[in-house]
């Protein structure tokens, strides 16, 4: 593995593969703009890297839809309050970089937080919409920071198309609501969750569970499928939902939220054999926060 330089560097990986390394956001816009300018369909793929086979899922599906693909890393600070895990948030790009060497990607963008965020930036993108309620009761400030870093990484990397998982499904709606009302003109393509074999959903996060909790964690998806299931039967929602908190919390989690919610707005549901249905939960085990979410 080989680096040339800091700003706009090769890596050679094992059997040749190799991808540009891109640090500013001017060589991101050029590198993007002569793509543009061969009629190439440029896929974003947006993480904040610590990548696990999750993200793999969604490399490859960019590479399926689009000719160039982008992956960027950058663990965005505006996304996270004070509290919250920013400075703990597992950093390891070199790792990261070794595992996107034999996907076929063609440049990563990994700015730093200068770069992305100079002195005197004071601009954030509000939304509304699918970001009201489920994780903006519990993280305020959180799909603020996103859209902002969002629509700073469209402007850089100038994609035609961006992947998001559907683990974090309030995000994709809110990233797609946020495109479509910018007029970004990205496309947003959501990919389903990958999973462990036991249910558990794929996430950076994971990495936090001590090993009890990690044979608890599955309980979330498990419980989850179990109300929708039960709700799909004909059980009164408000009571498949109160069982399934309760045998949670009897599990040892503190759950933040679990809610049925139209798929499509996130809006609380007013008739739920007419709508699509997404079920979505965030709980906690230990210090370590899980969010998952499944169709009805
Ligand atoms: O889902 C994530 O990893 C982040 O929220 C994203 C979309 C890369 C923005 O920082």
């Amino acid at each position: 593995m080989r680096f040339k330089g800091a700003l706009s560097a090769t890596l050679k990986v094992k059997r040749m593969a190799s991808f540009e390394m891109i640090r500013t956001v001017a060589g991101m816009q050029a590198q993007a703009e002569s793509w543009q300018r061969g009629g190439l369909r440029i896929a974003l793929v947006p993480t904040m890297g610590a990548l696990h086979a999750g993200h793999l899922r969604l490399v490859e599906e960019a590479r399926r839809i689009g000719e160039k693909v982008l992956v960027s890393i950058f663990v965005n600070p505006a996304q996270f309050a004070p509290h919250e895990d920013f400075a703990s948030y597992p950093r390891q790009e070199a790792a990261d970089l070794e595992k996107l060497a034999p996907l076929g990607v063609d440049a990563v963008f990994a700015p730093s937080a200068e770069e992305m965020y100079p002195v005197g930036f004071a601009t954030r993108v509000a939304v509304g919409g699918p970001s009201e309620g489920l994780e903006t009761d519990f993280r305020p400030h959180f799909f603020g920071g996103v859209a902002t870093v969002v629509t700073k990484l469209f402007t850089a990397c100038r994609p035609h198309v961006a992947v998001f998982g559907e683990k974090d499904y309030q995000q994709f709606l809110v990233v797609r609501r946020l495109s479509a009302d910018l007029g970004l003109g990205v496309a947003i393509h959501g990919v389903p969750t990958l999973r462990e074999p036991d249910g558990l959903a794929l996430s950076s996060r994971n990495a936090y569970l001590l090993a009890n909790e990690r044979r608890t964690a599955p309980r979330l998806q498990a419980e989850m499928r179990g109300a929708a299931e039960a709700i799909r039967a004909g059980k009164a929602i408000d009571g498949a939902l109160a069982g399934a908190a309760v045998a949670l919390a009897d599990a040892g989690f503190r759950v933040d939220y679990l809610a049925l919610r139209n798929a499509e707005t996130l809006a609380p549901v007013a008739d739920a054999a007419k709508e699509p249905l997404r079920l979505l939960a965030a709980a906690w085990l230990g210090r370590t926060r899980l969010i998952d979410n499944i169709a009805v």
